[in-house]
């Protein structure tokens, strides 16, 4: 089975230099993002190789940027938070990519341009089924084991905005429950449902 995860950083600069000493305030939570990524792709002793992480950096006034993290490849990644962000970093100071390429930074992490819409349409192509985090879909349960290869779709701390919900307004919505919980915690939980 394999499992992908769409983060979506509504605030994040898609371009410049992070202050790493203030991810919270000055990068547009990007602190939210890294957790999840985190959560996403580490275990206690080791990375998850069935799982592709595909950063979305919607903020700042240039074009959008994806970064892909996949887990079966990625070499150099450490799983300290700061760390991490270091080279999401160095990444944000490299030209974007041309539309439709996908260029690798380091092993196993790629950035180009795009944004939900193309993540959702290459998961299409991919034979990928989405998934919608939504505390009003279905509450999840082991059936998720079903899908040979599966997306979800997460927001960080601010509500998915009108243009991603018309693009997610066909997908398959699911809940963790009733309350709003923070995306890590969705993944820690999703995991535990797949392991
Ligand atoms: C901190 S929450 C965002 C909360 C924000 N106030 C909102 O209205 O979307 C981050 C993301 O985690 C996922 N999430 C949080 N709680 C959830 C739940 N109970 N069930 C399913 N997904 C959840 C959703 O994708 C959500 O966008």
């Amino acid at each position: 089975m394999k499992k992908k995860f769409a983060l979506i950083g509504h605030r994040v600069p898609s371009h410049g230099k992070l202050n790493l000493n203030d991810l919270a305030g000055s990068c547009g939570r990007l602190d939210v993002i890294l957790r999840s990524v985190n959560t996403a792709l580490y275990l206690s002793h080791g990375i998850r190789d069935d799982v592709e992480i595909v950063l979305h950096f919607m903020g700042g006034e240039k074009k959008p940027r994806r970064v892909w993290i996949e887990g079966s490849n990625v070499k150099g990644l450490h799983a300290d938070e700061r760390s991490i962000a270091g080279q999401i970093s160095k990444i944000l100071q490299t030209p974007l990519p041309p539309i439709g390429m996908k260029y690798e930074f380091q092993k196993g992490i790629f950035h180009g341009q795009g944004a939900l819409e193309d993540t959702l349409s290459e998961w299409k192509n991919e034979g990928v089924v989405p998934m919608h985090l939504d505390i009003n879909g279905n509450i999840i349960s082991e059936e998720l084991k079903k899908y040979e290869n599966i997306g979800f779709v997460i927001s960080d701390d601010q509500p998915f905005n009108d243009d991603e919900m018309s693009l997610l307004s066909d997908v398959k919505k699911i809940s963790i429950g009733k309350k709003w919980i923070q995306g890590h915690s969705v993944i820690a939980i999703l995991h535990h449902y797949m392991d």
